[in-house]
């Protein structure tokens, strides 16, 4: 039997919670994945008796892990964090990957990049051999953001102003917009990574390079895991 792609979510983020161990700081992503592993998580907090902390990337994770019962404390409350998992939007073989297609890519690369072991939890699809064709998210602080939009533009990176169901710009919980960059194929990650973070007013992009240690994949033949 063919399993979709939620099904495909759902068997990844079940296996990646079991590198949750007792006493475990561990970073929770943002994104339909991720509301699977919470809910995952969360079993084996109430069956094991499990004592962790969560330290949530988006109100939306927060309140779903509360609700479920896992103890949770902000990211400046916390030391450091043991585990980060999250979703992500694409990943290539080197495991270096595109995020932010819930706009909560900022927060989830602070979480992140504070974080002993970070794993991602994608179905197959998501796997690529080039980063690119999943438009890569910006955060741009609203004050100038017309003239970033205008450098971008003449970069040639196609960029486009991310537009909720009313019309109106999507604003991060940081109230910044966000703009995804249409370019199709990105052959130097690190490149445009760098160029992109040195551009005034632009707050972060959703290039997440040499960050990632475990990729579980959910495949129609089970789950992989990839280290
Ligand atoms: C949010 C993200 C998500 O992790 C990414 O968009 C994947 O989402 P989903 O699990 O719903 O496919 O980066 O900013």
């Amino acid at each position: 039997m063919t399993m979709d792609q939620n099904e495909l979510k759902r068997i990844a983020a079940v296996r990646a919670a079991d590198f949750v161990e007792d006493g475990m700081i561990v970073g929770l992503g943002t994104g339909s994945t991720v509301t699977y592993l919470v809910e995952a998580i969360a079993k084996r907090v109430q069956a094991e008796g499990l004592h962790i902390t969560g330290v949530a990337t988006s109100k939306r994770t927060g309140k779903q892990a509360k609700a479920l019962g896992i103890p949770m404390k902000g990211i400046d409350e916390v030391p450091h964090v043991d585990l980060t998992i999250d979703g992500a939007d694409e990943v290539d073989k080197n495991f270096q990957g595109i995020k932010g297609g819930g706009a909560a890519h900022a927060f989830e690369k602070i979480v992140a990049t504070s974080s002993t072991k970070n794993i991602w939890i994608v179905d197959e699809s998501k796997m690529v051999d080039t980063l690119g064709q999943f438009p890569l998210p910006l955060e741009v602080i609203p004050y100038g953001s017309t003239k970033v939009f205008d450098r971008l533009n003449n970069e040639g990176l196609k960029p486009v102003f991310r537009l909720d169901d009313n019309g109106d710009r999507v604003k991060t919980h940081s109230d910044n917009y966000v703009i995804d960059l249409h370019v199709g194929k990105i052959d130097h990650p690190h490149l445009l990574a760098n160029w992109l973070i040195s551009q005034v007013g632009l707050l972060e992009h959703g290039l997440f390079l040499d960050i990632v240690n475990t990729v579980v994949v959910g495949t129609q033949e089970g789950v992989k895991v990839l280290e």
